[in-house]
């Protein structure tokens, strides 16, 4: 069994993929063709923003998000500590310091409850995670930022596909961030991600800082990096596209099916061996991880992997514990709620062509593991 099968989606999407991809050896423009335009345009009405950028990385829409907006030396940017590095990384990176505000333990996702006690003067942006495949309450983060005049960058980097109270994933703020790492929802065949935005001005800068930050041939108004999305990526992505709406329902359905048959199994209360993930419900999530809790994880993974499971941890340290940032002088017990998601997340098999048969082996195996 295949933690993420992308060999499956492939030969189901074949023909349009290679089709694709030959149009661009055939134009031979490798750089910025007229596949990342077309692609551009369908992901902003996808997303249902004005502009969207597309960018060489989601590592590299967060750096250019956080440089657009102008921060760096001397500033904060507050975020979660139970991410994927990237995320404090690039605050790191742009210059700025990373503020973490703990999560809700019950969703992974920034709890907006903690955020107003971590804005100080030199805050000067938010960015939440919408892990797993979940938005943030960006209607609550939003409202706490604008009373202090503060961007909000959505890292939509799991959640491609997913909505917050009807709206999509990566819309829902100043700007939104997101990866098509080839195991996210909507995956491309390398590194590739894109931006999303409605404030012209903001769209125009991210377009510059991408390509040097010129903003006509040879002529650099500012600085920038060689972000672009590459045409071939922005090919296999105008392709995958086309099964995207299918794969996002898959995706939802399996991981209500994941739900009962672990909650049959296991049960749900406090006393449960292993906890299903929960959603708000005025989300939708597309389950970039479909990530359980367990006790003695490292256990449960060999037995699971002696039993032909594969699985894997979304994250086992928190970032304000790693090396990289220990000058930030946060402790261990700082962050009550990401250390305990950490020390006990376990994610399984998830991708939208998962079959029944196979679900049940994993919870089978699951239930074998935690004995
Ligand atoms: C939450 C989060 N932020 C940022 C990134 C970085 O994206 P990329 O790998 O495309 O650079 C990832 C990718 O794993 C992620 O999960």
């Amino acid at each position: 069994m295949d933690f993420i099968d992308l060999k499956t989606q492939y030969r189901r999407l074949k023909p349009s993929v290679d089709a694709r991809i030959h149009k661009v050896l055939e134009h031979g423009q490798y750089v910025m063709g007229p596949e990342c335009l077309e692609l551009e345009q369908k992901l902003a009405a996808y997303v249902d923003t004005k502009h969207c950028i597309g960018v060489a990385s989601g590592t590299d829409a967060l750096l250019i998000a956080l440089m657009a907006l102008g921060i760096g030396q001397g500033d904060e940017v507050i975020t979660v500590p139970f991410t994927f590095f990237a995320t404090a990384e690039m605050i790191a990176l742009s210059g700025a310091k990373p503020v973490f505000v703990d999560v809700d333990r019950r969703t992974y996702n920034m709890d907006p409850d903690r955020l107003e006690a971590a804005i100080t003067p030199r805050t000067k942006a938010i960015m939440p995670v919408s892990l797993y495949g979940q938005c943030a309450d960006m209607d609550a983060i939003n409202l706490i930022a604008c009373n202090h005049n503060l961007p909000v960058i959505e890292d939509a980097a799991q959640s491609f596909g997913a909505t917050y109270k009807g709206k999509r994933s990566g819309g829902l703020s100043a700007i939104g961030a997101t990866s098509f790492f080839p195991s996210k929802p909507l995956g491309c065949y390398g590194d590739g991600g894109a931006l999303f935005t409605n404030d012209d001005k903001l769209a125009t800068i991210m377009r510059e800082i991408r390509v040097h930050g010129q903003d006509r041939r040879y002529h650099h108004p500012r600085l920038g990096l060689t972000g672009r999305l590459d045409s071939i990526q922005a090919a296999v992505l105008l392709a995958k596209l086309e099964e995207f709406d299918q794969e996002v329902a898959a995706r939802i359905r399996l991981g209500e099916r994941y739900a009962e048959l672990i909650g049959a199994k296991f049960g749900t209360g406090a006393q449960a061996r292993v906890h299903a993930p929960e959603v708000e419900q005025f989300n939708t999530c597309v389950y970039a991880q479909y990530t359980v809790e367990v006790e003695q994880r490292e256990i449960v993974e060999t037995r699971m992997k002696n039993l032909g499971v594969p699985t894997a941890v979304h994250y086992p340290l928190a970032l304000h514990m790693q090396p990289v940032f220990a000058n930030l002088g946060y402790k261990e017990g700082a962050f009550p709620a990401s250390e305990s998601a950490a020390r006990r997340v376990l994610s399984l098999p998830m991708h939208p062509y998962l079959t029944d048969e196979q679900q049940k082996q994993v919870v089978e195996a699951l239930a074998q593991a935690v004995a």
